[in-house]
């Protein structure tokens, strides 16, 4: 695609102009600090910043730096995370400090080579962590960059999505301020989170609006181009929240469902009925059948919980077993209330504070 240079200087002279202006004032862009914007930009994965910011501040302040982050245990680092999702993530910025610890003595990456080496830095993160942290020539194409340039020069895909993705990479490389790499990437973010929005974009408040082609032919929301997603599928499952004789519950950790993998939860098991609710006879059975040294009693039903992952829909019905064993499953016994001391995803948060507000009315 050809941009002239007029065009060129254009876009991003307006882009800078609109940071230095309207930029908005984060926590993460108070200094120049490597691994706090590795951080950001790990936690902005597919999560808005309004829902980082109190993340990311309770996360410097538990590890202000890399050898404090790979000093911690993964534990500690996922109770933090609790509730921000993408728990893998989490994982990744564990393994990441690790390797920059180990191999660089804890002084943070300097190259895009390097960067691209650490667990969950991909092309664009890496180019941002570097652009944004060391003004560095690197280009960023996020989910903001796409809706920006592809409404700006209503660009389309034709139905070659590589030969797409590779055009939307060039343009974006074109446009980059060479000498303000760091301040363009946050200002291209930053005008596609606030003003160039997926619905209701301010194309009344943008900064290159006269030029944009999709604004001028009043086809906006025609761009980006929506790529047909998979329907949802629904997961159902039982959750069962079993309180022995010391009214203590079983957790166990997840390893079989990487989703949430590593965090605790109680025992659930898959509920492949798709047309039918669990009978109090089922889970009756269900739970002899899983734990069989376990003397069942007073089975509480409670009601079905429904939870939005980005890809899929759980839904889970919880049941409260009353029970008596001598026995130890794999798994821990907790308190209820111990629960907040573990991490635990959002999804079983919702069974556990259910079970709570039931229990105690
Ligand atoms: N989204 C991803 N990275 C960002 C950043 N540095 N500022 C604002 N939004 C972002």
């Amino acid at each position: 695609m050809i941009i002239s240079d007029s065009q060129r200087m254009w876009f991003t002279t307006q882009l800078l102009s609109y940071y230095k202006l309207s930029g908005r004032t984060l926590p993460w862009r108070t200094d120049s600090n490597l691994y706090k914007i590795w951080v950001s930009e790990i936690m902005l994965q597919q999560t808005t910043v309004k829902t980082v910011i109190p993340y990311y501040e309770k996360f410097i302040n538990a590890f202000p730096t890399v050898l404090k982050l790979s000093a911690a245990s993964l534990t500690e680092i996922l109770l933090l995370w609790q509730g921000l999702g993408y728990y893998q993530r989490a994982k990744n910025l564990y393994l990441g400090s690790r390797i920059i610890s180990e191999i660089y003595q804890g002084a943070m990456p300097g190259t895009l080579n390097e960067w691209l080496k650490i667990p969950g830095v991909g092309l664009s993160t890496a180019s941002a962590i570097l652009a944004i942290g060391t003004n560095q020539y690197h280009t960023i194409l996020d989910a903001n960059v796409k809706r920006v340039i592809t409404r700006f020069f209503t660009i389309s895909s034709n139905n070659h999505p590589s030969k797409y993705n590779k055009t939307l990479w060039e343009v974006a490389q074109k446009l980059t301020s060479k000498e303000e790499p760091g301040d363009y990437a946050q200002a291209i973010m930053d005008l596609g989170a606030t003003v160039c929005l997926n619905r209701n974009p301010e194309c009344g408040k943008c900064p290159i609006h006269l030029h944009c082609k999709a604004y001028i032919s009043n086809s906006v929301q025609n761009y980006p181009e929506k790529i047909n997603r998979k329907p949802k599928t629904t997961y159902k499952e039982v959750c069962l929240l079993i309180r022995n004789q010391h009214n203590k519950y079983l957790f166990v950790r997840n390893d079989k469902n990487k989703l949430l993998e590593s965090l605790w939860q109680p025992p659930t098991f898959p509920w492949p009925e798709t047309n039918k609710i669990p009978t109090l006879d089922s889970i009756n059975g269900l739970f002899t059948l899983h734990y069989p040294e376990f003397r069942s009693g007073k089975i509480v039903t409670l009601s079905k919980i429904t939870h939005d992952f980005t890809h899929r829909t759980n839904d889970v019905y919880p049941f409260c077993i009353h029970t008596e064993t001598k026995k130890n499953p794999t798994g821990t016994w907790l308190e209820i209330e111990e629960w907040k001391s573990i991490p635990v995803s959002t999804l079983y948060q919702k069974v556990l504070k259910a079970y709570l507000s039931v229990e105690q009315s």
